[in-house]
């Protein structure tokens, strides 16, 4: 059982999971983000939304969430209105790699949003480890995984979560965009963009032209406008150089991730990530 803890209410509530697996998922750091998030706001935005695992979690009584990826976003719009039928298009596929490639291959090309979000739920459910990428011309490539396959949610999961998502304002678009058309005295934002470094690379994909080295400024850039709103932010990020002038402004706290890298048992290390608030 879960609890509602904003807006001063406390309300039981069925736990509710995260129905997609998801690159940079916080999921295994959900309790520390619960433990670094106001007691009360009045809505609760999160405009990196991804699998959506503090959103969750905290089960706020009013939300906005969003995503740069329309996939994501259409994927969390037909959980909302039509859950049922969601399950029953994702079941009918059978689950093995001629079926996986052929839904692949005209993902994107569906002729309504929910065919194309069951193809979604199918895809990363079936695919490597939950990965998703795109080639250059923005269609999904990533391969079937004879062996790391994710189990389907239950369709009382995805009731539970459509229950969960009918206070919960979906919004496909730019972080910046929606949270500065949005943000309001009280509101609480959780921000956990995609990582970016000073050097290499970061192995997750998750929408073509992603994040980048600039955004980093258009986030500082945020966080200031949010605070100027009156509204508390928290924010998760790499500790990496590349955003120590956001650290210096604001302070921030590490700590160690278990990391499962590409899924690979032998990429599993520790690494350090920051918790940035204004509070
Ligand atoms: C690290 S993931 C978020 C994971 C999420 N906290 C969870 O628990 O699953 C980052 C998300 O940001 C999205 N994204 C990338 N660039 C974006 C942008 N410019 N504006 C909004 N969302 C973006 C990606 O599609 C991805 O879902």
């Amino acid at each position: 059982m879960g609890k509602t803890v904003s807006g001063g209410k406390v309300a039981a509530t069925a736990a509710a999971k995260p129905f997609l697996r998801w690159a940079g998922s916080k999921r295994s750091v959900v309790k520390k983000l619960a433990e670094n998030s106001p007691p009360e706001y009045s809505r609760y935005l999160e405009p990196f939304v991804g699998s959506g695992a503090l959103y969750f979690h905290l089960n706020p009584s009013a939300a906005l969430i969003s995503d740069l990826n329309w996939e994501v976003v259409n994927l969390f719009i037909q959980v909302k209105h039509r859950p049922i039928e969601l399950y029953e298009r994702l079941i009918a596929h059978s689950r093995d790699k001629e079926t996986y490639l052929a839904i692949r291959k005209t993902f994107g090309t569906e002729e309504d949003d929910l065919d194309h979000a069951a193809s979604m739920l199918y895809l990363n459910r079936n695919c490597f480890n939950g990965l998703f990428r795109t080639n250059k011309s923005g269609k999904f490539n990533v391969p079937y995984a004879a062996q790391r396959r994710g189990s389907y949610p239950a369709c009382d999961d995805l009731l539970t979560c459509s229950e969960r998502l009918q206070n919960t304002q979906i919004e496909h678009g730019d972080f910046h965009t929606v949270i500065s058309a949005n943000v309001a005295k009280g509101d609480f934002v959780y921000l956990d963009p995609p990582y970016v470094k000073s050097e290499g690379r970061i192995f997750n994909e998750y929408v073509k032209g992603h994040f980048n080295h600039q955004d980093t400024e258009r986030l500082s850039a945020l966080l200031r406008a949010i605070d100027k709103a009156g509204a508390k932010f928290l924010l998760s990020f790499i500790d990496d150089e590349i955003v120590d002038f956001i650290s210096a402004e604001w302070g921030s706290e590490k700590y160690l991730v278990q990391k499962n890298i590409a899924g690979f048992a032998a990429n599993r290390r520790k690494s350090a990530e920051i918790l940035v608030k204004n509070w």
